[in-house]
């Protein structure tokens, strides 16, 4: 049966909360992958730590070590072929990725990022909703291109703004929403009910807990 899991390999540089996500939802015998690395740029991420300790192969590959980005690249390619990774999910990964390596993971290569894409890309995400003062935000699960955060959906979840937010009352609502999406698009992506066609990803099975509309502020009083 683990033969028939596809083997993820978990690319971070922190704190390794989504990559725990995974972790865990991988340890049930139903879930159509398995966990079999966890590479850090950074030494230092808590998230090896993490990884460690549930018992997944966990490495650091300290960018700085590397004249440049394909040299270092090269070495995270070698490490992922060592462990028979099929797909890569990158979870909190702070480094940009040449073109060559996106296109060696073409299809096969995930990211979360705390918006809904394509509004808000790159870094200061929560601060920018709010300064937009858009009502709702969210999560995005999606397949890695040569842009940053950019590339087909495989999964949103919208998260409301509510007043008083902070970025960091904002980053904290979005990421309890992370940690149940990125384990159920994966599942998804994996297990091929979802496919890329197009740019975009389909899929008559994409199943979203929550068929109404989601009101911000709602449309009732509490
Ligand atoms: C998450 O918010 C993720 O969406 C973004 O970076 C953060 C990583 O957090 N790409 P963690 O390391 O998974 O806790």
């Amino acid at each position: 049966m683990t033969d028939k899991k596809k083997r993820v390999g978990i690319l971070i540089s922190g704190r390794g909360s989504n990559m725990m996500s995974l972790i865990a939802a991988a340890r049930d015998p139903a879930y159509p992958a398995a966990i079999v690395c966890v590479l850090s740029n950074r030494p230092d991420a808590e998230g090896l730590r993490k990884a460690e300790s549930a018992g997944i192969k966990a490495r650091a590959i300290d960018h700085a070590r590397f004249k440049n980005r394909a040299e270092f690249e090269a070495e995270l390619d070698e490490a992922l072929h060592e462990a028979g990774v099929e797909l890569v999910a990158c979870a909190g990964f702070m480094r940009l990725m040449t073109p060559g390596f996106i296109e060696r993971w073409r299809d096969r290569m995930l990211n979360i990022h705390p918006s809904l894409l394509p509004a808000f890309p790159g870094l200061n995400t929560h601060e920018r909703a709010l300064a937009a003062g858009v009502r709702v935000t969210g999560c995005t699960v999606h397949v890695v291109r040569a842009e940053m955060d950019d590339g087909p959906i495989v999964a949103q979840a919208a998260v409301p703004v509510v007043d008083g937010d902070t970025a960091e009352s904002l980053a904290a609502r979005v990421l309890e929403a992370e940690h149940k999406l990125y384990p159920h698009a994966l599942a998804l992506f994996v297990s091929g009910r979802v496919q890329i066609a197009g740019e975009k990803v389909r899929g008559p099975q994409v199943s979203i807990n929550q068929e109404k509309a989601l009101f911000s502020p709602p449309l009732k009083g509490p």
